[in-house]
This record gives structure tokens, C-alpha cells and sequence, in this order.
């Protein structure tokens, strides 16, 4: 499957869940490759730390593209990898346009307050535009970085019901954990950080088989 981790708002929390998706997908047996779509470059270093870290065993293949790049090599590469996971920058480029011609899911993180569930009437236009180059393109969307004060996921989906023509709106949301942080400074994944942050593994294990199934 090819998963794109992307829309238009920055610091949703979109390198955080692809490094994890790819490093749990990969865990689980397949062959993965990571697209690091964004120029910012943050998952190529990440997956860099990681190799570093782990005597060159991140467990999945990481490589930087950019623009249509995205599309041709993703097209090429697509049959060499069971699954590929891409992370798009946080804003409307190019490269994300390119990654949506070809992804299979559009996963995207939305920080739980009204101004990021507004842009996401945005985001509904851009996947609008790209449906007719990518007919089958499914998008769900979740709520990322929550804390106890943040709107809950039925409010989301109330806020979000103008947009449900072209995305789904998933019950698997993510906390604002420093297990999340901590664990990505250090080249690892939450379900690899000792001490172990029970809360961040269920959350990101429950996000990840809704992806991928069970
Ligand atoms: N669930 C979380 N809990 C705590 N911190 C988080 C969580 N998700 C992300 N962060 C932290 O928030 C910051 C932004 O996260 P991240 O880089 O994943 O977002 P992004 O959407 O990829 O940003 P950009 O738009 O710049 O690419 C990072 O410092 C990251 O460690
Ligand atoms: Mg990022």
C-alpha cells in the first residue's frame, strides 16, 4: 500500500507518524520504503539517526525526492516494496501533489483546535483537485497532539462534516506525549523507547491497524 502523511498545516505531527508507520510496517515483515517528500528533509535525518543507532538496521529504506520526482521514481520503485509510506511537507507543493497522483491512502494529522480543523476545508479542495488524476484515492483524517483540553473526535467530526464528501474522519486519535518526542530524538519509534509510554504504543498501534488492518 502507498500512504501518503500529509495536508497544508505545518507541525501537525506528520514526520512523527510516517517514521512510526514505517518503522512498525517494517517490524511486521515488509519491505518498506519511506519517502521523505518534504525539502525540510526532517525524516531523511531521522531515518539517518536511526542507522546510526542501529549499526545501519533502521529496518525500512529511506530516500529523499522532491517535485515530479515523486511521482515517476515512486512509480518505478513501487513493484521492489510491499509497502511505501511518504511524508509530505506541511504545506500545498508540488510534491505532495505529485505523492497524491499515486497514493493508495492520504493520512492526515489535524491538531485538535479550530483554526487546524478549518484548514482542512483546504486541504478537501486540494484532494478535490486531485481526485480526477487519482480516482481511487481514499483520505482519513485523525486528531493529532490531543491533551485533555483539546475538542474530542465527535466535535472534530461535527466541525469537519463539510468536508466528509472526500475524507473520513478515523477515532484513533494521537496525545501529546513526550514518549513521541523523546522517542524520535533518538532514531526509535515509541514501541522501541525504554521506559516503555504504554498510552503512546496503544495510540499509535491502534492508529497503525486502522492504516493497515488488523
Ligand atoms: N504526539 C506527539 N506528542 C508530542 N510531541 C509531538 C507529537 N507529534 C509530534 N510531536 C513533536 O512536534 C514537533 C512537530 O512534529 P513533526 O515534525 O512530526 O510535525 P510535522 O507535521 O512533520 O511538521 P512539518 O510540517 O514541519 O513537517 C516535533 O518536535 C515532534 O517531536
Ligand atoms: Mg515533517
Amino acid at each position: 500500500m502507498i500512504v501518503l502523511v500529509g495536508g497544508i498545516k505545518g507541525g501537525s505531527g506528520k514526520t512523527t507518524i510516517a517514521t512510526h508507520l514505517a518503522i512498525l510496517r517494517a517490524a511486521s515483515g515488509a519491505d518498506v520504503l519511506l519517502v521523505d517528500a518534504d525539502d525540510q528533509g526532517t525524516a531523511s535525518q531521522f531515518t539517518a539517526m536511526r542507522n546510526e543507532k542501529l549499526a545501519g538496521q533502521a529496518g525500512y529504506t529511506g530516500i529523499q525526492l522532491s517535485g515530479m520526482a515523486v511521482r515517476t521514481e515512486i512509480v518505478r520503485l513501487k513493484s521492489k516494496y510491499d509497502d511505501i509510506i511518504i511524508d509530505s511537507g506541511g504545506r500545498d507543493t508540488g510534491s505532495q501533489r505529485a505523492g497524491l497522483t499515486v497514493a493508495d491512502l492520504m493520512l492526515v494529522p489535524c491538531l485538535p483546535r479550530s483554526f487546524d480543523i478549518w484548514t482542512l476545508a483546504k486541504t478537501a479542495d486540494l484532494i478535490r483537485q486531485m481526485l480526477p488524476a487519482n480516482p481511487n484515492l481514499r483520505v482519513s483524517v485523525f486528531l493529532s497532539r490531543t491533551d485533555p483540553s483539546s475538542l474530542d473526535s465527535a466535535e472534530a467530526a461535527e466541525a469537519l462534516k463539510d468536508a466528509m464528501d472526500v475524507m473520513t474522519f478515523i477515532a484513533s486519535p494521537v496525545g501529546a506525549r513526550k514518549a513521541f518526542s523523546q522517542a524520535s530524538a533518538a532514531g526509535l519509534s515509541v514501541t522501541e523507547f525504554r521506559p516503555r509510554n504504554e498510552k503512546a504504543v496503544a495510540e499509535i498501534t491502534t492508529l497503525y491497524d486502522n492504516v493497515f488492518g488488523k
